[in-house]
């Protein structure tokens, strides 16, 4: 029997996840676990692992579909893992060979180099990518512009390689601190890594942290290109109501005619379609909206038939973006 005082952070039996997704919809996980930092983070891992669990990262919640009813094992939630800090200059410190990421409590005599000399941000894995996008604003660090408006935390976005038409995010990491099967960290650089399409390569490893690079560019500029990103965004998706995000990746142009998901399902008659309080988007058909009290049985049969309805009247099958957890 396990209990909370078993765990090295906070601890909630039988947690209820549905208001933990953007989508809103699923049951209960058996733990929920939340540390506070990678210390902490590591050892719940350890001790999920030794217990014959394989834990499930939990960032935002924003391109995720849970399952309902009792979804077994452990999930950790990176939500209190919110660090964002300027790097130290490790060398005037006397220490070269660290990195960045490990100086998240500083030796009082080292200030952070000036912000136009080293634009580069530390960021734990719960950060919001909203929060990573407002201090490099705030800074006049130009390069994630184009991920305005989008919702989740940095964990998620580097696993999935979140972004779109004007960037992604990996377009900016210098390196990414993973937790391996085993319970260790390992330090990625930026060169080692293949992220591609909707995909951040990590082989499913949890994210703990990134050091994220930028341009210096005038803040004004910076402001005035997200207002710009987030204008158009807002124009062809729901962004204020309960989604997951884009539903489908867009499938190969070559096979699709450079047809995006979106259009492919608009061209089927696929907007408007609905299951119970989950409905297609008439706003941008790659959607699916909850309109409040759906199921994630719902949502997933409707999936199931937008894709059964796409690849029956074009023969291309559309490949999920989302991930699903599934309960059984
Ligand atoms: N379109 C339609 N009907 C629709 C939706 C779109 O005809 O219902 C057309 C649009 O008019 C446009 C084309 O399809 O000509 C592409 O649409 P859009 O510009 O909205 O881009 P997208 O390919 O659908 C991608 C990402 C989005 C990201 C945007 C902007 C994928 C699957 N989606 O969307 O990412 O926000 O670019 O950068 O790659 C997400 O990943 O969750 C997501 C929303």
């Amino acid at each position: 029997m396990t209990s909370a005082s078993d765990w090295p952070c906070v601890a909630l039996p039988r947690a209820e996840l549905a208001d933990r997704t953007t989508l809103r919809v699923g049951g209960e996980v058996e733990w929920l676990l939340e540390p506070a930092n990678p210390g902490e983070l590591q050892e719940a891992w350890k001790i999920a692992v030794e217990r014959g669990w394989r834990p499930r990262l939990l960032g935002g919640g924003a391109n995720l579909i849970v399952e309902d009813g009792l979804l077994p094992g452990v999930v950790i939630a990176t939500e209190r893992m919110r660090l964002l800090f300027r790097p130290l200059d490790v060398a005037a410190a006397g220490e070269e060979g660290q990195s960045p990421l490990d100086s998240a409590a500083p030796p009082a005599r080292v200030a952070p180099a000036d912000p136009a000399a080293d634009p580069r941000l530390v960021v734990w894995a719960g950060c919001t990518l909203p929060t990573v996008l407002r201090a490099a604003r705030d800074l006049g660090y130009s390069g994630l512009e184009g991920l305005v408006g989008v919702p989740g935390h940095l964990g998620g976005g580097l696993a999935m390689n979140a972004g779109g038409r004007w960037g992604e995010i990996w377009d900016v990491v210098v390196s990414v601190r993973v937790l391996e099967a085993d319970g260790s960290f390992a330090d990625l650089e930026r060169g080692t890594c293949s992220p591609g399409y909707r995909d951040g390569g990590l082989g499913g490893r949890a994210v703990v942290g990134a050091v994220l690079a930028f341009e210096p560019r005038p803040k004004q500029e910076v402001v005035e290109s997200m207002r710009e990103h987030l204008l158009a965004k807002n124009r062809v998706q729901p962004v204020s109501l309960c989604t997951a995000g884009c539903i489908f990746k867009n499938p190969d142009p070559e096979l699709s005619g450079g047809r995006s998901a979106g259009r492919l399902i608009e061209e089927c008659g696929g907007k408007g379609l609905s299951r119970g309080r989950a409905v297609v988007s008439e706003l941008h058909a790659n959607f699916i909206v909850n309109r409040g009290g759906a199921s994630a049985a719902d949502v997933l049969a409707l999936i199931e038939e937008v894709a059964d309805l796409v690849a029956h009247k074009t023969g291309i099958r559309l490949e999920m973006e989302v991930e699903v957890w599934r309960s059984r």
